[in-house]
């Protein structure tokens, strides 16, 4: 009686080890179907997270250590281990096998393989729920890191156009029709100037940290949830077990940034390709950083500059992917979180690539002064009414006055095939009283931006100043 039962329980044991070798599995019968195995497993995508996931686990383990949950020797002898895994991961050696789910489970079983009976006590008092949301904030702060850099690079290479052709005088558009003319340097800031913006969302700071939250509902067992968040850097553990393992809403905030990023870029790729046509000719990008195409020699595409503004789309579309995997879930934690890293990875993945191409691209272009000069002076372009305007504003005439004067002067002009400073002075005069011929002096596009001189205008002397200001900030000489 007692050797059947004995037997039988040998077979079970024996169908559950095969073929997986599943250490979740003690409560099934049999192995997982492949499809759902498939479908389930994520350590594909997860394995980036192999050094939060060891730094976890070995603060973990030093705190069952210190509360006396493990011995001192086993904690030892947990976190030599751990280290001796890491060691694998970084040198490429590290091997998977099936039963490697995700990254939490690959390193125990690794673990385990190491060190023995040991290995086996690390899960004490954790799961995997607030594992994984302690590992992805410990990733996030890395992530971000990694990303301010490399923004920080782009700003300077925007800063070094500024320096070097930052006076070069251009229009700015509304509506990509000529509005006024600026100088060079103002639209580089001001881009340098988008990107801060967009950083201010993009940095991620640790604050409260999850581990010892459990499955969700805390544990029983004595541990030191102070010590672990103070280990890994965190500023306090989180105050509540379920919101720890349940909620993405940082990984959503950082990607909202990296979003933001991606937009600004997007937007440098936009003027790229608008400058690099030649119906602008403001910009020559290097050989470097120009394509060709398959039947038409002569071409010189800016497939890069193209590629910023559509591979935006993957961050944006990954941060809709972020809020929309947690839209709806009850309180607690779901399978679906785990989509939470496919969408956060793919935007850091896709924006480093933008952030990297973006530095290339703006090393290797040239501005053509004189086509953009040419666009300002281009007479039928009327870039400096508004300067007509503010001499008879100057002269106390109210604004709306000067507006319509103005506006029936350039209707004369282009009706005569002139500019502004083609029209006779009687023709001013005519338009509005209290034009004189001085006005003619305010109508060079020189002049015009030296005038604009109000607070964060395009004055080359605040511009200047700017391109100093920003190459303190950066650390770069100016
Ligand atoms: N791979 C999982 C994730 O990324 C880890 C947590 C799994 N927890 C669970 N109870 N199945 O979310």
């Amino acid at each position: 009686m007692a050797a059947r039962k004995k037997k039988a329980a040998k077979k079970r044991k024996a169908k559950k080890a095969a073929p997986d070798g599943d250490l979740l599995r003690g409560r099934f019968a049999g192995g997982i179907h492949p499809a759902l195995d498939r479908i389930n497993r994520s350590f594909e995508v997860d394995q980036r997270m192999w050094p939060q996931d060891i730094a976890g686990s070995i603060a973990h383990a030093t705190m069952l250590g210190a509360q006396g949950i493990v011995t001192k020797a086993a904690a030892r002898r947990m976190v030599r281990g751990l280290q001796a895994v890491a060691a694998e991961f970084a040198d490429g050696s590290f091997r998977a096998t099936p039963a490697d789910e995700d990254i939490h489970m690959a390193v125990e079983r690794r673990l385990t393989e190491l060190i023995g009976a040991d290995g086996a006590r690390l899960h004490t008092g954790r799961s995997r729920n607030d594992q994984v949301a302690t590992d992805l904030r410990l990733y996030l702060a890395s992530a971000s890191e990694s990303i301010v850099t490399w923004v920080r690079q782009v700003q300077r290479a925007l800063l070094a156009l500024a320096a070097r052709d930052g006076e070069l005088i251009l229009p700015f558009y509304t509506h990509l029709q000529r509005a006024q003319p600026v100088v060079l340097g103002h639209v580089l800031l001001a881009y340098i100037e988008m990107l801060e913006r967009d950083l201010a969302a993009a940095h991620y700071e640790l604050d409260e940290c999850p581990l010892g939250a459990g499955a969700g509902a805390g544990t029983s067992l004595p541990i030191d949830r102070r010590l672990t968040a103070r280990l890994l850097g965190f500023k306090r553990p989180s105050p509540n077990s379920l919101e720890a393992v349940s909620s993405r809403a940082d990984a959503a905030r950082l990607v909202g940034g990296f979003a933001a990023l991606a937009v600004t870029l997007s937007r440098v790729g936009g003027d790229l390709v608008l400058w690099s046509s030649r119906e602008f000719g403001f910009v020559r990008l290097g050989d470097a950083v120009s394509t060709g195409s398959s039947i038409m020699p002569q071409k010189r595409n800016p497939d890069g500059a193209e590629l910023l503004r559509a591979k935006a789309t993957r961050v944006t579309g990954a941060l809709q992917r972020l809020y929309e995997v947690q839209r709806g879930l009850p309180m607690g934690y779901f399978k679906d979180l785990q989509e939470d890293k496919t969408a956060l990875f793919e935007a850091e993945d896709a924006l480093e690539e933008m952030l990297e191409v973006a530095e290339a691209m703006l090393q290797n272009i040239t501005f053509d002064g004189d086509r953009m000069r040419a666009a300002v002076d281009e007479p039928l372009g009327f870039m400096l009414a508004t300067e007509a305007a503010d001499f008879l504003v100057r002269k106390g005439v109210p604004f709306r006055e000067a507006h319509e004067a103005v506006g029936a002067l350039v209707r004369e002009a282009e009706a005569q095939g002139v500019g502004l400073d083609g029209l006779a002075l009687e023709r001013f005069k005519a338009a509005h009283g209290k034009f004189d011929r001085s006005v003619f002096g305010v109508l060079t596009a020189d002049g015009a931006v030296r005038a604009r001189r109000a607070l964060g205008g395009p004055s080359p002397a605040n511009v200047r100043r700017q391109v100093s200001r920003w190459a303190k900030r950066l650390g770069v000489e100016a």
